[in-house]
């Protein structure tokens, strides 16, 4: 075990400043009044919102004199409609910040909530397509402090958010540099209520992120250098975090390689994501589930391209010294954390390749995917994927 270090409280600045230790979510008031912020609004999720670490939140921001709004009326695949009904409570409450608080669901729908607050086209002109961004009123978009209650998603340390269009059922990226926030409170206590399969769900989202940037071919050295060790760390804890949720010291790891999974997808995704995106839209499935279900599919399917890099990465992670090891632990993985085998396991039949293969082809991650993709291509991962077939 090499992750010893004199202590695991430290400040960092890449890509946005991060205030990372057990406990410091104590420093939220200090964070917002350091962003500009004296009246937040604070977006979480429903299941988030009655819990203490929200209650303790809203009642150390009151007790330092920071009136504050909770919203919580969103979805797990936030929607168009949950965005503006906290940009609508933003505007009335005259707020000047956001305080993005939770999983995924919730860290994107505030930051979107954020971004929209001040714009006055539709969300949806602001889909990151071409230079669409342009579009948009950097000042209109307002202060966000980001504060993760899972290790997975990333989210706070990105400059999107992905929103369901309920019109054709399609999750899309809406993108604005300004909705990175402006400081992250990144505290692994609070990740220690999570129950197990919530743990391991999201655990392989931060796996996917490094896994899929690591392989993608575009030049970002630095991406490539986070994404390794990203995925050193979920190797060497994700087990440890899922199957003893009180180990603040595990937590602490996963959380680094959740908020590196997604510096380093500046380097792009790929397939994993692509064919994830359909399930998850059109069936409800979990993303960071649907991602672990599909990994060693798209691995298999890849492999040519990226043969060499896995076996690299294998040697990296004392797995073995070739792509099969690496692939072999993957499955392993997978098993020990009880995740199914099959998308069919998640409700997803095959009457529905048809409609996911082209949704699939035309998700912006596909670009980012070793081979090249085609919906036929798709078709037939779909297939193995929901049966079963591994190569
Ligand atoms: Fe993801």
């Amino acid at each position: 075990m090499i992750d010893t270090y004199q202590s695991l409280i430290a400040n960092w600045s890449y890509p946005t400043s991060i205030r990372f230790g057990p406990g410091r979510i104590s420093e939220l008031a200090n964070a917002c009044r350091g962003a500009g912020i004296h009246a937040p609004l604070l977006v979480t999720d429903p299941g988030l919102a009655g819990l203490a670490i929200v209650k303790d939140a809203l009642n150390a921001l009151e007790e330092n004199g920071l009136s504050t709004v909770l919203f919580s009326h969103l979805q797990a695949n936030p929607v168009a409609a949950n965005v503006e009904e906290g940009v609508a409570i933003y505007k009335r409450g005259h707020h000047d910040g956001v305080i993005a608080f939770g999983g995924g669901s919730a860290l994107d729908t505030a930051k979107a909530i954020a971004f929209m607050s001040g714009q006055s086209r539709p969300i949806w002109d602001f889909e990151d397509r071409e230079d669409w961004w342009t579009r948009a009123d950097p000042a209109g978009v307002a202060p966000i402090i980001a504060v993760p209650t899972t290790a997975g998603t990333g989210s706070e340390v990105g400059r999107a958010a992905v929103i369901t269009d309920e019109t054709d059922h399609t999750k899309k990226v809406i993108f604005h540099p300004k909705m990175l926030p402006v400081e992250v409170i990144a505290d692994p206590a609070l990740t220690t209520g999570l129950p197990a399969p919530i743990t391991a769900a999201t655990g392989m989202d931060a796996l996917s992120h490094a896994l899929e940037a690591y392989c993608s071919p575009f030049w970002h050295p630095m991406g490539q250098g986070i994404a390794l060790e990203a995925m050193r760390l979920v190797k060497e804890w994700l087990h440890e975090a899922t199957s003893n949720g009180e180990n603040v010291d595990a937590r602490a790891y996963m959380m680094a390689a959740s908020s590196m999974g997604a510096v380093a997808f500046q380097k792009g995704l790929g397939a994993m994501h692509a064919m994830s995106h359909p399930c998850s839209s059109l069936k409800g499935t979990h993303h960071g589930l649907t991602n672990a279900v599909v990994m060693p599919y798209v691995l298999h399917h890849n492999l040519k391209a990226i043969d060499e890099k896995l076996a690299a990465a294998a040697r990296y992670l004392s797995l073995g010294d070739n792509a099969a090891s690496f692939i072999d632990w993957v499955l392993r993985l997978r098993e020990e954390l009880q995740i199914p085998g099959t998308l069919h396991d998640l409700g997803i039949t095959p009457d529905l390749i048809s409609q996911m293969a082209p949704m699939a082809l035309e998700d912006p991650c596909t670009g980012g995917n070793p081979v090249s993709m085609t919906t036929g291509a798709y078709e037939t991962l779909y297939d193995k994927a929901i049966n079963g077939t591994l190569g």
